[in-house]
């Protein structure tokens, strides 16, 4: 039976049904999904039952899996695999966080707009997120469509963008948090990385941004200019008609392509509530440039 691809919106967001993500895909319904992937950067897939084993074996369809950079991260202790990034509020015993747990600072980096791992080398290309518990109120993911943002850049302002190249590193967007005590082996891990500002993908030949909280700089303007550049591009890039908002439901499956997507959680109050999302990602076999690229010492190390 062929897949049931079911638009949320015109171009951006699909809901795909008839699918067992449990089960491995035969190869006509796993093109379908690229297929759809391709002209939609966020699928959801509901009522999903899956395992560890079989979320990343489903994930590992789209490139070889990122390792989670809590490793990186001084006295954590991992909750879960460590080819999961752990979206979960809560510790490796399953008590939800402190409200003044330094894990808990860090992770509220999620809520601002973001794409994954763009301060690594590869970058990520794409995110699957799993639901096995949610709040009962807040919560939600956002999502915004950079290729549309892209689009209809106003002339005078994309004019500005062709040839800039943005530093993009997870200790730019923990600053904006007020998060500074980083240990020396934490700065070194997440040393800067280079990337455009415009990009096309291949599967879609669409232009799009390359937008994040994780850009500190950019290379040949001021911090300042920095500062003033992407704060307008984030507000035009998160203008209604290029959001989505995703409310979960436990047994979702969302994935986005984080070449051409930005993404943030929204409140809940999560001292009180369990909120237990894991999320495996892949690696973009190509950098933002175009070219192949060798590990960095994040991506090699991690
Ligand atoms: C993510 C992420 C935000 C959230 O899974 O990469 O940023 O809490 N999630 O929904
Ligand atoms: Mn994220």
């Amino acid at each position: 039976m062929p897949i049931s691809i079911f638009p949320v919106t015109p171009g951006f967001v699909a809901e795909i049904g008839d699918v067992d993500l449990s089960r491995p895909l035969d190869a006509d319904t796993l093109q379908a999904v690229r297929g759809a992937f391709a002209t939609y950067a966020v699928l959801v897939f509901p009522a999903q039952t899956l395992t560890s084993e079989q979320h990343l074996a489903f994930a590992s369809n789209f490139g070889p899996l990122e390792v989670t950079i809590q490793r990186a991260l001084r006295n954590e202790k991992l909750r879960v695999r460590k080819e999961f990034a752990d979206i979960a509020n809560m510790d490796a015993e399953g008590k939800l966080w402190k409200k003044d747990a330094r894990i808990r600072l860090f992770q509220m980096g999620n809520r601002l707009w973001h794409t994954d791992s763009s301060f690594k080398a590869p970058s990520a290309h794409a995110s699957l997120l799993y639901a096995r518990s949610v709040a009962p109120i807040g919560g939600h993911t956002e999502f915004s469509d950079l290729r549309a943002a892209c689009d209809a850049l106003p002339a005078s302002l994309k004019a500005r963008l062709p040839g800039l190249i943005a530093e993009h590193s997870l200790i730019y967007s923990r600053r904006k948090l007020g998060f500074t005590s980083f240990t020396p082996e934490e700065e070194a891990a997440f040393a800067p990385v280079r990337r455009p500002l415009l990009r096309r993908i291949p599967e879609s030949g669409r232009e799009t941004l390359y937008i994040a909280s994780h850009i500190g700089r950019i290379a040949g303007i001021t911090d300042a200019q920095t500062e003033a550049l992407l704060a307008e591009l984030v507000a035009h890039a998160t203008q209604r008609q290029f959001v989505y908002t995703h409310r979960w439901r436990v047994g979702d499956l969302v994935m986005w392509d984080n070449r051409c997507t930005m993404h943030r959680g929204t409140e809940f109050e999560d001292t009180r509530w369990p909120r237990d999302l894991q999320r495996a990602t892949t690696s973009d076999r190509l950098d933002a440039f175009g070219v192949s690229e060798k590990p960095s010492a994040l991506a090699a190390n991690y």
